[in-house]
């Protein structure tokens, strides 16, 4: 199976327009690479909506805070366009950082209410990084449908947001999480984890699973759950809390009691490494 690499953006948007005026479909699944089954989960799912498959991989610096990992995110080319290959990717798009933003860049999307909320409280320039990017890529892979994993809620809803504020004509579609067997959601930024670390990082979807268990004997108070989902992850060793939260799905402010479908979510650095994962909870006794 052939995979065509585009580097410039003129030249993908020309394979894009081409594209179109052949009357195909285009899918697109935006990615910083360094690929695990989580992308390739979103990359199969795509494939059965569109009639080519394009894939980015540009690990996107304005959505790196100062002292974030922008320079040690990892990175392995040969090895994410092999996989792409297998995975019957159509196109891959994978510009350089000059090439996306050139010398005077000075434009930014900026969503007012979601990034007040869980990430964007520790990270307040990431969500703006993150719009930005993801409408650039938009302005040039011209897709039909785009696909985000759950995993990155608050960014799948900072998405489908600015796809609804700005008209932009294109599906907007999620896929579940994928885990390690383990439990772990898989993440690039596993790579950074030590084993002496992973018991600790596993202590996110440890809690998830916990808060679960609760609210199915009845516990419906978010404060109550939030302390025991604290006492867990901070029984392990290495781990600092950003924050875990109980919210709402569309507005993502906190709710006190779980008696309406809400999502919990939480960020937590195992040492040096910032890892989050999130959960919808229902109340089953409602
Ligand atoms: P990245 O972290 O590489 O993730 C690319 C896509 O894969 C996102 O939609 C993310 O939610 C999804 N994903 C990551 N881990 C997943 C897992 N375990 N299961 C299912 N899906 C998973 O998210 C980004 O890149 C960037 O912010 C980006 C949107 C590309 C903008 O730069």
């Amino acid at each position: 199976m052939s995979i065509d690499i585009i580097s410039l953006k003129t030249e993908m948007q020309a394979r894009s327009n081409h594209l179109r005026n052949q009357g195909k479909t285009i899918g697109f699944v935006p990615t910083m690479g360094y690929l695990h089954e989580g992308h390739l989960s979103l990359m199969r799912l795509t494939k059965s909506m569109a009639d080519t498959l394009v894939v980015s991989i540009f690990v996107n610096p304005t959505q790196f805070g100062p002292g974030e990992d922008l320079g040690a995110y990892p990175r392995d080319f040969e090895r994410d366009q092999s996989l792409c290959r297998k995975e019957g990717v159509d196109v891959l798009f994978y510009p350089t950082a000059s090439q996306m933003y050139g010398p005077r860049f000075q434009t930014f999307i900026a969503l007012e209410q979601l990034p007040l909320h869980l990430c964007g409280i520790s990270r307040p320039a990431f969500f703006r990084g993150v719009a930005t990017v993801v409408t650039k890529l938009f302005n040039i892979v011209k897709p039909n449908t785009a696909i985000f994993g759950q995993k990155d809620y608050q960014q799948l809803m900072v998405i489908r947001q600015l796809v609804q504020d700005l008209d932009l004509d294109i599906q907007i579609s999620s896929g579940p999480t994928v885990r390690e067997s383990d439990g772990l959601a898989m993440s690039s930024r596993n790579a950074y984890l030590s084993a002496s670390q992973r018991p600790s990082a596993l202590t996110l979807y440890q809690a998830l699973c916990q808060t679960r268990d609760h609210l199915e004997n009845g516990l419906t108070d978010a404060k109550a759950l939030i302390q025991s989902a604290v006492s867990l992850i901070l029984s392990f060793p290495e781990t600092v809390i950003d924050y875990i939260t109980i919210c709402d799905p569309d507005t993502l402010e906190d709710i006190q009691t779980i008696d309406r479908p809400a999502v919990m979510a939480l960020a937590v650095k195992v040492g040096k490494t910032r890892l989050i994962d999130n959960m919808m909870l229902y109340c089953t006794r409602a």
